[in-house]
């Protein structure tokens, strides 16, 4: 089925006698003589115009082409006599592959809520919104091979199904095996082990398989999905999110937190040179601050803060949070808000957490209570990274996985990598979720995501 895409057609550079679109109708007005249809075919954010006179389309076809319905047209690429676009289409014939009832189809031309949108997700990347924003998630996904690439990473994939938690928060979901002519649990107790006999989970990161890469290939990154069983109804947590993670061998701690910056605004600015009009329907409609926003993390190096330097800070901030500030603490939301909203006004890096409220995998600091970890924080996103050195002695992290309570045989091929040519690496996690919030000023994670996962969203 050969067809110019409309974003082809309204690039191109002289008028063509004949052209073939197909794409869907996005409004149909009708004149004395002719109608016009706004014609999309999701190769763009923009409508082409295509006129199609009296007779073109017999009565029939004519009172199918309402809003919503699938077509093609074949016709003349002419200048548009109209202002704001260069080209459109005069129609010679016209056809319907799919009509779509006026009385029943949900995206009628008026502007709908994003709540009510979630509720027709095989249908709303048929809106400009969305068709804009999964086009930016599909341009940044290329901008994350291409970085890494052109930096001489290797791309790794990781298992999904695995026996190994890597945060050691115990925010999993089970694989269980259905035994096929009961659709039961095959197991006796699904509890104990139903992957073939043993506990299996879907993964809620790469990092420790990416670790083993890293270790022999140097410099590699993952990038799919994770998942992790928080019920967190919040707006930026998802239990099906991807992650990029990149992993790099005779790396410490500064070294990642270069890496990180480096990455996060070669990203911003990769979408923000392929993605210019999509990214100004954000600017106009979504997040009138985008574009200052933008800039403010690309304007200056981020901060680096000790983790013990924050707490003095919010101490000395007189304000009252709702959860009051102790040292050794987690930062919470309003805390990181407080460091980069009004404190700093800009991306804050905190590093060197205490030890108790970190994963067993992070490299203890000469001082015996911090461990080398870092976590990037951005205003209004907050956390969009976490990472840090990892714990390359042998006996360090064999202490640490035994007062943490894990099972060290779990670990033992992760152990190894300690006994045979150990040596300083480092990596992090970026939520590809929290990037597009980002970068697009959308405010929930269950709208930049295809089909989100969350406890409400399992249909699609
Ligand atoms: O901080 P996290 O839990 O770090 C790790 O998983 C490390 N193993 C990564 C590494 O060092 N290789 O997660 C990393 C990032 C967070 O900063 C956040 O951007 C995102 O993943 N993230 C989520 N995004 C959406 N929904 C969730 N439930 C998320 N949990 C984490
Ligand atoms: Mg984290």
């Amino acid at each position: 089925m050969h067809r110019t895409s409309i974003n082809e057609a309204l690039n191109a550079e002289a008028p063509r006698d004949s052209i073939t679109l197909m794409g869907w109708v996005r409004t149909r007005r009708d004149a004395k003589g002719f109608s016009f249809l706004e014609l999309n075919d999701g190769s763009c954010l923009a409508n082409i115009q295509v006129i199609v006179d009296e007779g073109v389309a017999d009565a029939a076809t004519l009172k199918m082409l309402n809003t919503g319905s699938a077509v093609k047209v074949q016709g003349m690429l002419v200048e548009s006599p109209g202002k704001g676009q260069k080209w459109e289409v005069k129609a010679k014939a016209i056809s319907v592959f799919g009509d779509a009832d006026p009385e029943s189809f949900p995206l009628q031309k008026k502007r709908h809520s994003d709540e009510f949108l979630r509720t027709i997700a095989h249908l709303r990347p048929r809106t400009n919104k969305f068709g804009a924003l999964f086009r930016i998630r599909s341009e940044a996904a290329f901008a994350v091979h291409d970085y890494f690439r052109r930096n001489g990473y290797f791309y790794v994939q990781t298992p999904i199904i695995t026996g190994a938690d890597c945060e050691g928060a115990g925010e999993m979901f089970r694989v269980t095996t259905l035994d096929p002519s009961t659709g039961k649990p095959a197991a006796e107790n699904p509890f104990e082990g139903d992957f073939f006999g043993r506990g299996a989970h879907l993964t809620v990161s790469g990092q420790l398989s990416a670790e083993v890469f890293a270790c022999s290939l140097g410099k590699v990154y993952t990038f799919g999905p994770t998942f992790r069983a928080e019920n967190s109804n919040t707006p930026r947590h998802a239990a099906e999110f991807w992650m990029i993670e990149p992993e790099v061998a005779f790396a410490d701690l500064g070294d990642n937190m270069d890496l990180a910056e480096d990455f996060l605004k070669s990203l911003i600015d990769h979408v923000r040179t392929h993605c210019a009009a999509d990214l100004d329907l954000f600017a106009k409609f979504v997040d009138k601050d985008l574009a200052a926003s933008l800039d403010n993390i690309m304007a200056k190096p981020f901060v680096r803060l000790p983790h013990g330097e924050s707490i003095q800070i919010l101490k000395k901030s007189g304000k009252q949070f709702d959860f009051p500030v102790q040292d050794g603490m987690d930062l919470q939301t309003e805390h990181e808000r407080y460091l980069t909203e009004e404190h700093f006004k800009r991306p804050v890096i905190v590093y060197d957490y205490p030890k108790e409220i970190k994963a067993f995998y992070m490299r203890l600091n000469d001082d015996g209570k911090t461990v080398a970890a870092m976590d990037v924080l951005l205003p209004r996103v907050g956390e969009i990274i976490g990472g840090s050195q990892r714990e390359e002695r042998l006996d360090v992290l064999e202490r640490r996985i035994g007062e943490l309570g894990l099972d060290m045989s779990c670990y033992w091929w992760y152990l190894e990598l300690r006994k045979f040519g150990s040596v300083p690496h480092a990596g992090f996690g970026m939520g590809f979720e929290r990037f597009l919030m980002m970068v697009t000023g959308v405010t929930n994670i269950r709208d930049v995501i295809p089909f989100p996962r969350t406890p409400k969203h399992l249909e699609f």
